[in-house]
């Protein structure tokens, strides 16, 4: 029988960290989850983050939530005096990426500092079982199509990016140091979708960043008009390619990596793509989400925003071969999905 280890998740309340917990308690999995509500409601009255009594009500089970800044060292340190864990799964961090180019101190503060604290009040305490939640924006600008973990990584386009490279490698260096980390940096490629209920769901706070969530508000009539960033790309269609990966097989992928942390004597710095292996362009995206939401959507085509790259797809053929993971949920599960939390929850988590 496998070992359910405690977990630490830090900003659990947030998108792929709901999800993800949902999956971990469902399996038994004892989590504490932390989170500064930076980008997570939660009613005054509630005792939790709404998204987080929602994933109780859905598993018909319990998790602890405490209010924690990973910017506050002593709160960390409480916390592991609070409570034991043997592994952390660390999603806490600001991810905008137009943000990042404005307020990079920010980002490097939560994201490399709120980290750093993190790891070290790890290594005090003796936890050394890491997952990390990076992103296939490491690779930069890719050179070659699909991405493996062994290919190059840095020179990313953005501050943001700099800060899940500049994290992987503090970890490649403690890793390097200390033969007891087991460290797994999971390099997600496009998160998508909602959990199949409509209950969660991703909730940006503001304009959306990226694709789906944007799509998804002009579909419900929050916004007018999406825009389409450059048809000149060397691409079928023009419009950008990427790996859209549905929210719900992210969250398995992380239970998967937790139980072969667990059940194996893994030691090092690991890095795993998740994502599914095929792209689709922005004007597909659209196409299967008009089909699920039976909606004509309103776009325009504008220019390119710099940064962006023309196509990035996963080899996603470690995770199978390490985690047993595939990705199962396509393109029109991902549009049905987003679809339906959308329509249910056209505030998100707030009830008004
Ligand atoms: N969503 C994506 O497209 C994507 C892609 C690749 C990687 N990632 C990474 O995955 C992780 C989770 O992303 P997400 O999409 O769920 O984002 P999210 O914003 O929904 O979740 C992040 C959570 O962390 C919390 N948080 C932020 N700063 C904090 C701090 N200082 N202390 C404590 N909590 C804090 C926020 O309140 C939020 O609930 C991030 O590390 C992100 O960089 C996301």
């Amino acid at each position: 029988m496998e070992n359910k280890w405690n977990v630490l998740v830090t900003g659990g309340a947030g998108y792929i960290g709901s999800h993800t917990v949902l999956e971990l308690i469902k399996q038994d999995f004892p989590v504490v989850v932390i989170d500064n509500l930076g980008n997570a409601h939660k009613d005054p009255n509630a005792s939790k983050p709404e998204c987080l009594l929602r994933v109780e009500k859905l598993a018909s089970k319990s998790v602890i939530f405490e209010e924690c800044d990973i910017t506050d060292i002593n709160g960390i340190e409480k916390l592991f005096k609070k409570y034991k864990f043997q592994c952390v799964i660390h999603f806490a961090a600001l991810k905008a990426v137009g943000e990042s180019c404005q307020k990079p101190l920010e980002y490097y503060k939560t994201n490399v500092g709120g980290t750093l604290n993190l790891l070290q009040v790890m290594k005090d305490n003796n936890v050394k079982n890491l997952i990390y939640s990076s992103s296939a924006t490491v690779y930069g600008i890719p050179e070659k199509l699909p991405l493996t973990e062994e290919m190059k990584t840095g020179n990313c386009t953005n501050p943001y990016g700099n800060t899940k490279f500049i994290v992987e490698e503090i970890l490649k260096d403690l890793c390097a140091s200390d033969k007891s980390w087991s460290v797994i940096s999971l390099r997600y490629f496009n998160p998508v979708g909602a959990h199949p209920s409509g209950e969660i769901g991703e909730d940006p706070n503001g304009i959306p960043n990226n694709l789906m969530p944007f799509i998804a508000q002009v579909a419900v009539g929050k916004r007018d008009i999406l825009y389409v960033y450059g048809d000149d790309y060397d691409t079928p269609d023009g419009t950008g390619v990427r790996d859209y990966i549905h929210i719900m097989d992210l969250a398995v992928g992380h239970v998967k990596a937790i139980i072969y942390q667990s059940s194996r004597d893994v030691k090092g710095f690991k890095p795993v793509n998740l994502g599914t292996g095929r792209g689709f362009s922005v004007l597909e995206m659209i196409k299967a989400f008009e089909k699920a939401s039976d909606k004509k959507l309103n776009y325009k085509i504008v220019e390119r925003r710099p940064g962006d790259v023309s196509s990035s797809y996963a080899d996603a053929s470690l995770a199978k071969k390490e985690f047993d993971w595939i990705a199962t949920k396509n393109i029109d599960d991902m549009c049905a999905d987003t679809w339906n939390w959308q329509r249910k929850n056209p505030n998100g988590f707030k009830s008004l």
